[in-house]
């Protein structure tokens, strides 16, 4: 099977791509390299012994897209591609609505016009909004995101929903995840952000390897156990495999399938901070700073559905995460630059 990898060189796409390879599909990525670089397929290489074909170019681009689906008998879309920083989000709405959104349609009319209908699409638990009652069941009804970023995934879901109900030929996944961090354990596939980093376990990292001075903790009065947020961290490995699953399973019905991927645990920034430190060996300096706008104090998954109908749970622990996470820093610890 030949499957498009939109965003493939990303993070979660690059690790999904080995995976795939791995399994033995055919991958074609296409990645403008925005917030990417093609080391990520590079290392993909040199440890599966395999290659994607790498198409750098947008997937806004309807004529490339056209072009792709004549030249490849194409059997499967993942669609990784789109921007995430959720604070640059609120300063250029209409970038990542255009990305976001405009991307997603994009692609669909080009699936739909080259008769291809099955999509794995990444979505994000921030559609739940701060729903009351945890664990998170996909029953839950999707809250209302407070940012672009997170009202651009809510927008691609909806418009799924609708295509699904307008044609029964397609068959779509929309794969809600978590917390996703770690990297492979090779220590050469990794994440590898531009700038600062916006999230958690990133940040720490480069703190512990000396590119950042301390972490902010952002509120340490929450109503959990010690005060600080709490987020269901899932290995992106776990992820990878997720999909892999996900895709099975797409290939055998059709209609949307919604399915959270998470690990059911909820850990602190304190916890993953201490867990850290202990898999580096490294002390991580932090000071408390007052609480983060639009942050919920807690959020975790019930990936019981996952489990029930794709026969797939995350099996690797937090301890693994940080272990995974500090190898890949410290043998690059200016990510794919050096
Ligand atoms: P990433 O930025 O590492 O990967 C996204 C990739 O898409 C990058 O390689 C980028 O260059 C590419 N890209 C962006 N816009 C493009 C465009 N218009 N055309 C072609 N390529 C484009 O991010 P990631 O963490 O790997 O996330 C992958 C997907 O998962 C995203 O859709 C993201 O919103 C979603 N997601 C991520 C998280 C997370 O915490 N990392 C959580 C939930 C959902
Ligand atoms: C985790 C915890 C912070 C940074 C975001 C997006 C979400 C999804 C995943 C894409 C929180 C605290 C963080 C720091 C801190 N992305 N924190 N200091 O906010 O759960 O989710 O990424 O879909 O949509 O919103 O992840 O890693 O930013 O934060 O104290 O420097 O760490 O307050 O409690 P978040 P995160």
């Amino acid at each position: 099977m030949k499957i498009l990898v939109t965003g493939g060189a990303g993070y979660i796409g690059s690790h999904t791509t080995l995976a795939l390879l791995e399994a033995g599909f055919e991958v074609v990525v296409l990645d403008n390299l925005c917030n990417s670089s093609d080391a990520a397929l590079h290392a993909v290489e040199a440890i599966c012994g395999k290659s994607a074909l790498m198409i750098r170019g947008d997937v806004r681009d309807r004529a490339l897209l056209d072009r792709i689906f004549q030249e490849h008998a194409i059997d499967a879309v993942l669609h990784f591609a789109g921007l995430k920083a959720v604070g640059e989000s609120v300063r250029k709405p209409l970038e990542y609505y255009d990305a976001n959104v405009g991307g997603s349609l994009t692609l669909c009319q080009a699936m739909a016009a080259a008769g291809v209908f099955r999509l794995v699409f990444s979505s994000s638990a921030t559609v739940y909004g701060e729903p009351e009652q945890m664990p998170i069941s996909e029953h839950f009804p999707t809250g209302t995101p407070t940012n672009p970023y997170g009202q651009s995934k809510l927008i691609v879901e909806n418009v799924l929903r609708d295509l699904c109900a307008a044609e029964p030929r397609w068959s779509v996944a929309l794969l809600r995840y978590f917390n996703p961090i770690g990297a492979h354990d090779s220590g050469h596939l990794g994440e590898d952000p531009n700038g600062i980093p916006n999230n958690l376990v990133p940040y720490i990292s480069q703190v512990a390897v000396g590119s950042l001075q301390e972490l902010s903790i952002f509120g340490d009065d929450y109503s959990t156990a010690d005060g600080t947020g709490v987020r269901d961290y899932i290995h992106v490995v776990d992820l990878a495999d997720g999909h892999l699953k996900a895709l099975q399973s797409i290939s055998q019905r059709t209609g949307l399938n919604i399915w959270n991927l998470g690990t059911g645990d909820g850990y602190s920034v304190m916890q993953v901070l201490r867990a850290f430190e202990q898999a580096s060996g490294r002390p991580v300096p932090y000071r408390v700073m007052p609480r983060r706008a639009g942050d919920v104090a807690e959020s975790w998954a019930d990936p019981s559905k996952a489990a029930r109908e794709l026969g797939w749970k995350a099996t690797r622990s937090l301890q693994q995460m940080m272990t995974d996470t500090w190898r890949w820093q410290s043998n690059h610890p200016k990510g794919y630059q050096g």
